[in-house]
């Protein structure tokens, strides 16, 4: 169990942490070595009915990852006998899970085989601009036919993922999208039992036809469309066997264009490790899990119940304006299913600890950024707005290598909005601008109803244009989009 202590001191490489805080934590860890042994508690084939299929590595170097994917319309069972044509990586949905280790250089053959052009953007990762899958600023669109190659290295453990970066909207929700796991051999936590799970969402008939991706016309684009089936690694209500009392790691992606998932395990709690940017401060245990479109979340689940029994995952309603709450139910995600082994005595879960050093607010280049929502013109068309301006006629934002900014994002529009920036972490503030602890490392963040953000973000020595925009897709096609254009010191 001494990699749960060396992740708890020093989580890639800090490593001034007060001795009596490595004390503290070398004592956790050591209670929990000693109450559960490293080795799965889950029931034999307990994520068979789930687990992603994994990208196939071809390069025997271990520091290497390079594979081929290819993006094509497959026809996908996403339940028994429904059958949907989607748009996929490598035939499946969601695509691949690319596993990596953090300093890995990884290489992505890609090949475009659908019937428009397309680009992959490697969410989360700071990858230079040139590998960040935006058409005409990273790169050309890559056409149908074409190929082009990702390379980059992964610098930070965690959860990421990849979609495309044109019409993101119709094709993310056509089924574009495929989890990227950087791991950190420091940052196993002692539950061997871990799955990535991709949340998301598909709309499509009965003759497994997708919804078009301008159904509902301008109030379509201003809700943020959602498909009509709730999808976990691509299947609607997988099942997840578990052993009650067992705790299970889940790696969790909210994929999905549009939807947000407020999960709840029956009142269960989820133990909180980790966000966007791997491990997170301290653990925090909530009842309920809001991960919004873009964001990741690393979570110990400890499920109980009585044996052959079941409880449910649900995505309770949230408010993210007009049409989230109205005449919608709760909706069921997945299903645990207990084995018939004993329930297991109450398990100490990892004390894991992360060093975060917290950007200065002197000093930082303050930047405002206020989110409206106009109402529509004559034409009934409605534009969301940034700073006044939809993104087809704003200007970038400015930065500087080595610069720290101090954003403040507030949200005038009736909509919440998850707000993701492209190649950078930022760290959360409060409105006394203090980090909101635990801290970690974001790059989407919620935007409530009227709510405003503020975060740190300081940019690095990746120079060129990077995005940011709402990821709800639908509303960044529909203007809540921009750049920040980092230039040379
Ligand atoms: Cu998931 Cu422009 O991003
Ligand atoms: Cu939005």
């Amino acid at each position: 169990m001494g990699h749960t202590t060396s992740t708890s001191v020093s989580a890639r490489g800090r490593s001034t942490v007060p001795l009596l805080l490595v004390a503290l934590v070398w004592s956790t860890s050591a209670v929990m070595a000693s109450a559960q042994a490293p080795t799965s508690l889950a029931p034999a084939g307990w994520d068979a009915g789930i687990k992603l299929s994994e990208a196939r590595d071809r390069n025997p170097d271990p520091s290497i990852v390079e594979i081929d994917l290819t993006a094509r319309l497959a026809d996908v069972e996403v339940a028994p006998g429904k059958i949907v044509k989607a748009w996929t990586y490598d035939g499946g949905l969601p695509g691949p899970l690319i596993r990596a280790h953090v300093g890995d250089r990884v290489i992505v053959h890609f090949t475009n085989h659908l019937p428009q052009p397309t680009t992959i953007h490697w969410h989360g990762v700071r990858v230079p601009i040139e590998m960040d899958g935006v058409p005409d600023i990273s790169q050309p669109e890559v056409k149908g036919g074409d190929i082009f190659t990702y390379d980059f290295i992964v610098r930070d453990a965690g959860l990421y993922w990849y979609h495309p970066h044109v019409m993101s909207a119709a094709q993310v929700g056509s089924g574009l999208y495929g989890a990227l796991l950087v791991e950190d051999p420091a940052d196993a936590v002692g539950v061997i039992d871990e799955i990535t799970l991709v949340l998301s969402d598909i709309g499509f008939d009965s003759k497994g036809v997708l919804e078009s991706a301008d159904s509902g016309g301008p109030a379509g684009m201003v809700f943020g469309r959602e498909g009509n089936y709730i999808l976990v690694n691509g299947k609607v209500m997988p099942t997840l066997r578990a052993r009650s009392g067992a705790p299970q790691r889940w790696r969790i992606v909210n994929a999905a264009k549009s939807r947000y998932f407020l999960l709840d395990l029956e009142g269960q709690p989820f133990y909180v490790i980790g966000a966007d940017g791997g491990l997170q401060e301290r653990p925090e245990t909530t009842e309920t899990l809001l991960i919004t479109p873009g964001e990741r979340a690393d979570v110990i689940v400890t499920p109980r119940g009585s044996s052959g029994g079941t409880l449910t995952l649900r995505a309770q309603l949230y408010n993210r304006g007009y049409g989230s709450v109205e005449y919608r139910n709760v909706e069921d995600v997945l299903t645990i299913a207990f084995s018939d082994q004993p329930t297991l005595p109450v398990q100490t879960l990892p004390a894991v600890h992360r060093d975060i050093a917290a950007p200065k607010v002197a000093g930082a280049t303050r930047v405002d950024v206020v989110l409206t929502l106009p109402p529509a013109g004559a034409d009934g068309k409605s534009e969301f707005r940034v700073n006044g301006v939809p993104f087809w006629k704003a200007k970038p934002y400015m930065a500087t290598v080595g610069e720290t900014q101090l954003w403040t994002v507030k949200n005038e529009s009736k909509f919440a909005h998850p707000f993701h920036l492209h190649g950078f972490f930022f760290l959360p503030l409060d409105e006394k601008l203090e980090p909101i602890h635990p801290m970690a490392w974001k790059d989407t963040l919620n935007v409530p109803i009227d709510g405003t953000i503020r975060f740190l973000v300081v940019f690095d020595e990746r120079p060129g244009m990077w995005m940011f925009h709402c990821h709800i897709l639908d509303h960044a096609d529909g203007g809540l989009m921009g750049h920040v254009h980092l230039g040379p010191r």
